[in-house]
């Protein structure tokens, strides 16, 4: 770890929370110069804040069901957020699609992570959509986070195969694993400051991006 201070992370779940284990496993084994700073989830029964609090994380759940529109949601979101400063806020498997006032608040300092290789597969229930089309390749993409949907640069993607006999949740699982490891690897890029987002665009090592970095995980076939 070098001297400076690690990199602040307030990570939105709603739901399992694996990434989010999975980001703060690489910080406390200073495998990334980050550390998580807060998990906030909008899902009081998710088991992802269960998990943040027998790892010790600081944790606020805001219910979304408790405030009668997005806009008074997003409000107490930032409010829990500006609490404490955050430098980069982390997206895994948070559940609301977050409004353009918020998104420019949060302008090159938002990522999240997206279970297909986009621009496929925008949006929701992707493993069955790519079963449907009888896609020999799935994947994951981390991107930063702009005001369209899923359609931020991509910096960095899984590439998995689909296997013969697959159902859904072992396609979910082979890419779940494969983004335990790809997000983590783009938050360090982030942290040592390799990787930035500037004019629309990410930039690593002082280049832009035209096209995602891609890791294949042949390895992770044969689970
Ligand atoms: C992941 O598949 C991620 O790509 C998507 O939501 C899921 C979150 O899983 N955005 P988990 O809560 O991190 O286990």
């Amino acid at each position: 770890m070098s001297a400076h201070a690690a990199l602040p992370l307030a990570i939105l779940i709603s739901g399992r929370g694996s990434n989010m284990v999975a980001i703060a496993q690489a910080c406390a084994q200073g495998r990334i110069d980050a550390r998580v700073n807060h998990v906030i989830c909008d899902q009081p029964d998710a088991a992802g804040i269960a998990r943040a609090r027998e790892l010790g994380l600081a944790t606020s759940v805001i219910p979304r069901a408790q405030f009668s529109d997005a806009s008074a949601f997003e409000a107490a979101l930032l409010g829990a957020l500006d609490a404490q400063a955050h430098h980069l806020l982390v997206l895994a498997g948070f559940m609301r699609i977050l409004s353009p006032q918020f998104v420019a608040r949060y302008a090159g300092r938002m990522v999240n992570i997206h279970p297909s290789l986009l621009p496929l597969y925008r949006g929701l229930n992707t493993h069955r959509r790519v079963l449907a089309a009888g896609d020999a390749q799935h994947g994951a993409s981390v991107h930063f986070v702009t005001a369209d949907l899923d359609a931020g640069p991509v910096v960095l993607q899984s590439r998995v195969p689909v296997l013969p006999g697959d159902t859904e949740k072992s396609l979910a699982e082979r890419v779940h694993d494969s983004e335990h490891i790809i997000y983590p690897k783009v938050i360090g890029w982030i942290a040592q400051q390799r990787l930035v987002f500037r004019d629309g665009r990410a930039w690593f090592d002082g280049e832009a991006l035209d096209e995602p970095m891609v890791e294949e995980f042949r390895a992770l076939a044969a689970v």
